[in-house]
């Protein structure tokens, strides 16, 4: 069965959709996504994640083209579409438009270019799970803004495919020796019984797998600090956790080759695993989108 997605106000098969090389996002990486979960055709916070979009096209300056009703509508037509999917992961893509190539944006009256698309939520294998991952460390080379999450990803592709070669699931990066992010997700430590988050700021995306890890620890008694996590802490910690809408949480193992803590998934990494999946269950599967 063909995958339907939407492009600028058309529901298509995903094979006729395409869109001119002169897209800006082609040709400049000018544009923004965002990356949505959705459990049993539930898009879970939709809300948050349609907010970060907002905030991601105001941060570039690239005029909103759809109202959050709209967007709410197209989400949940291509949840529908693609319902043979239980869990889907909804993609949502904007970009500046078509324009002659030139820097500088383009004249008033170019539409941004919208794509959504709905993909198979692939979480991770419960072996995964089970032996947590390997991951390996480099210095942050992305620009100031990373809390945009911007479609110009090289700097990302490149530390992700870092990851991909010494055989590891990810890099984490520091930046003048602070932990900033992974590639693709969010870094937690534990220390002594606490767990530990790098502040949200303009060197990471604020995750919205970070609140919920966040808000699951505050309901639990779980003691948190947030706070700079320097790159000694980082690598003296009992525990590190990858948090993202697709991977959920996952623990890491080994960073360089040294073990974390034990070198095993931890005991605070597998309440918070517990509580994320019930909180999946009995939350996210159950919710019932308004509006
Ligand atoms: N990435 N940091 C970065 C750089 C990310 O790309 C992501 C998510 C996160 C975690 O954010 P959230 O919890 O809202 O998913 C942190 C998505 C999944 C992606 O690009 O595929």
């Amino acid at each position: 069965m063909s995958q339907t997605v939407y492009l600028n106000g058309t529901f298509l098969p995903l094979s006729q959709a395409t869109v001119p090389v002169l897209d800006r996002g082609f040709i400049f990486g000018d544009g923004v996504y965002e990356v949505i979960p959705v459990y049993s055709g539930q898009p879970f916070r939709l809300d948050e994640h349609l907010q970060r979009l907002q905030q991601s096209l105001q941060a570039v300056r690239i005029q909103a083209p759809l109202m959050r009703e709209q967007w709410r509508e197209v989400a949940l037509a291509l949840i529908k579409a693609n319902a043979e999917l239980t869990d889907q992961s909804l993609y949502l893509h904007i970009t500046r438009g078509v324009a002659p190539r030139d820097q500088a944006f383009p004249p008033a009256g170019v539409s941004p270019t919208i794509l959504a698309m709905s993909l198979p939520l692939e979480t991770p294998a419960q072996a995964l799970v089970d032996q947590g991952v390997a991951a390996i460390s480099a210095l942050d080379i992305r620009w100031d803004r990373c809390h945009i999450k911007a479609i110009s990803l090289l700097a990302n592709v490149l530390l992700k495919q870092e990851a991909v070669d010494a055989g590891v699931a990810e890099t984490i990066m520091f930046r003048d020796g602070m932990l900033t992010e992974g590639t693709s997700s969010n870094i937690f430590a534990v220390k002594n019984g606490v767990l530990l988050a790098p502040p949200k700021d303009r060197h990471m995306l604020p995750g919205i797998t970070y609140d919920v890890v966040l808000e699951l620890a505050a309901s639990n008694g779980i003691k948190v600090e947030i706070g700079p996590l320097s790159e000694g802490r980082v690598r003296a910690a009992d525990e590190l956790w990858m948090t993202s809408s697709t991977k959920e949480v996952l623990a890491i193992i080994s960073l360089d080759s040294q073990p974390v803590g034990n070198g095993r998934p931890g005991p605070l990494f597998a309440q918070m695993y517990a509580l994320y999946q019930d909180f999946k269950n009995t939350v996210m599967r159950q919710q019932v989108p308004h509006g």
